[in-house]
C-alpha cells in the first residue's frame, strides 16, 4: 500500500493541467468520493493493526498533498498570463463598469440641440454678478418687490437697506447673461444661454438652492409674440413628443411684458389627469414674454425699431418631467444606484 502511495504522490506532484476541464478531471480522479485517495483510505481499514500508524500517515500526507496540489493548479489557472503567447481575441474583456450621463446633462444638450436646429446659438456668463445685470438693467425698480420674488445670495452689499447695480451677488437667473448679450451684440439676437443659478430657499423635493435654468432671447426687427408661441409649441413637441400641446397663461416679469407662463399637456396621462399634473393635465414649465423696451433701452438697443422675445426654464423641471423623477434632490446626491439609470440615455 506504501508503493501505492509514493505512486500517487509522484503523479500528483508532476500533474498538468491546461484548462478548467482538466482541473476538474484532476479533482475527480483523486479527491471525488469515487477518486483513488477515497479507495485507499477504505483499503486502510482492512490492513493490518502493525501497519496502521506508518501507512496512516503517509494517507494524511497524500490527501493533504493532493489537495495543496488541487489549490495551486487551481490559481495558476486564473492568474495565467495569456499574453506572451497570441492574444486570444475571444476572451471576454475585464468588466469595466462605464459611467453615464448626469440626467441633467442629457436635458440640457438635449435642449441645446432643439434650438440650435432653429438658429439659436448658446452664451454663457458668469455665475458671480453685479446688481446691475441680474436686476437693474432688467427692469426691477430700486424698491420693486420683484427682487423678493428671487431670494438672493448676496456676497457683496454697498447698503444694508437699499440695492445698488455695484452689488455683488450669485445670479438669480440666466437672463443676466442675455442683458450682457444685448450689451454686446447688435441685432438680430438668436441665443440661449444654459447656466447654474442661485436662490436661497429651503431645500426640498421642489426646491433647491443651486438648479439649473435654460433662458432664450430672440431680438429682431418685427419680432411678435405670434413668433413667441409657434418657437415654444415647436420647442415643447420636440422635447416632450409630438402629441404635445402648450396652453400659456398671463403672468408677471419686470423685464417681459405682455408676460406668460407655458403649461405643456401631462405627458404622463397624456392630458386626462394623474398625480404628477395633479389632476389637472397640465405641467408649468416655463417662464415667457415680449421683452419689456425698457430692458432693449439699458442695453443700448433701440425699442422703436426692435422687438422680442424671451423665455426661461427650469433644466430640472424639464428633466423631472422627462424621466418622471419625483424628488428634486436626487440630481444633487450623486448616489450611483440613481443615476446608473441613465446608462442608456445616450
Ligand atoms: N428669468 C425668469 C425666471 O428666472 C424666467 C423668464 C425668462 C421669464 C425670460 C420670462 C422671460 O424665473
Amino acid at each position: 500500500m506504501i508503493n501505492k502511495i509514493e505512486n500517487l504522490l509522484e503523479e500528483i506532484s508532476s500533474y498538468k493541467v491546461n484548462s478548467l476541464q482538466e482541473l476538474e478531471s484532476f479533482r475527480l480522479k483523486f479527491l471525488s468520493k469515487k477518486g483513488h485517495i477515497t479507495e485507499l483510505f477504505e483499503e486502510f481499514r482492512g490492513i493490518s493493526a502493525d501497519l496502521k500508524r506508518e501507512v496512516g500517515q503517509k494517507l494524511n500526507e497524500l490527501k493533504q498533498k493532493a489537495q495543496d496540489r488541487y489549490n495551486s493548479l487551481k490559481l495558476e489557472l486564473e492568474t495565467r498570463d495569456d499574453s506572451a503567447g497570441e492574444n486570444d481575441l475571444t476572451r471576454p474583456a475585464f468588466p469595466y463598469p462605464s459611467g453615464s450621463r448626469h440626467p441633467i446633462s442629457l436635458v440640457r444638450r438635449e435642449i441645446i440641440d432643439i434650438f440650435s436646429r432653429i438658429g439659436f446659438t448658446v452664451s454663457e456668463g458668469p455665475e458671480i454678478e453685479d446688481d446691475n445685470h441680474v436686476f437693474t438693467k432688467l427692469n426691477f425698480a430700486p424698491e420693486h418687490p420683484a427682487r423678493d420674488m428671487q431670494d438672493t445670495f448676496y456676497i457683496f452689499r454697498n447698503s444694508a437697506e437699499d440695492s445698488d447695480p455695484d452689488d455683488i451677488l450669485l445670479r438669480t437667473h440666466t437672463s443676466s447673461v442675455q442683458v450682457r448679450v444685448m450689451e454686446n451684440q447688435k441685432p438680430p439676437i438668436r441665443t440661449i444661454s444654459p447656466g447654474r443659478v442661485f436662490r436661497n430657499e429651503a431645500i426640498s423635493a421642489r426646491a433647491h438652492c443651486i438648479f439649473h435654468q435654460i433662458e432664450g432671447l430672440y431680438i429682431d426687427e418685427n419680432v411678435s409674440f405670434a413668433d413667441l408661441k409657434q418657437t415654444l409649441l415647436f420647442f415643447a413637441r420636440e422635447l416632450y413628443g409630438k402629441e404635445t400641446q402648450i396652453r400659456l397663461r398671463p403672468s408677471y416679469f419686470p423685464f417681459t411684458e405682455p408676460s406668460a407662463e407655458m403649461d405643456v399637456s401631462c405627458a404622463i396621462c397624456g392630458g386626462k389627469g394623474c398625480n404628477v399634473c395633479k389632476y389637472t393635465g397640465w405641467l408649468e414649465v416655463l417662464g415667457c414674454g415680449m421683452v419689456h423696451p425698457n430692458v432693449l433701452e439699458a442695453c443700448g438697443i433701440d425699442s422703436k425699431k426692435y422687438t422680442g422675445f424671451a423665455f426661461g426654464m427650469g433644466i430640472e423641471r424639464a428633466a423631472m418631467l422627462k424621466y418622471q423623477v419625483n424628488d428634486l434632490r436626487l440630481y444633487f446626491e450623486n448616489d450611483l444606484r440613481f443615476l446608473d439609470q441613465f446608462k442608456t440615455a445616450f
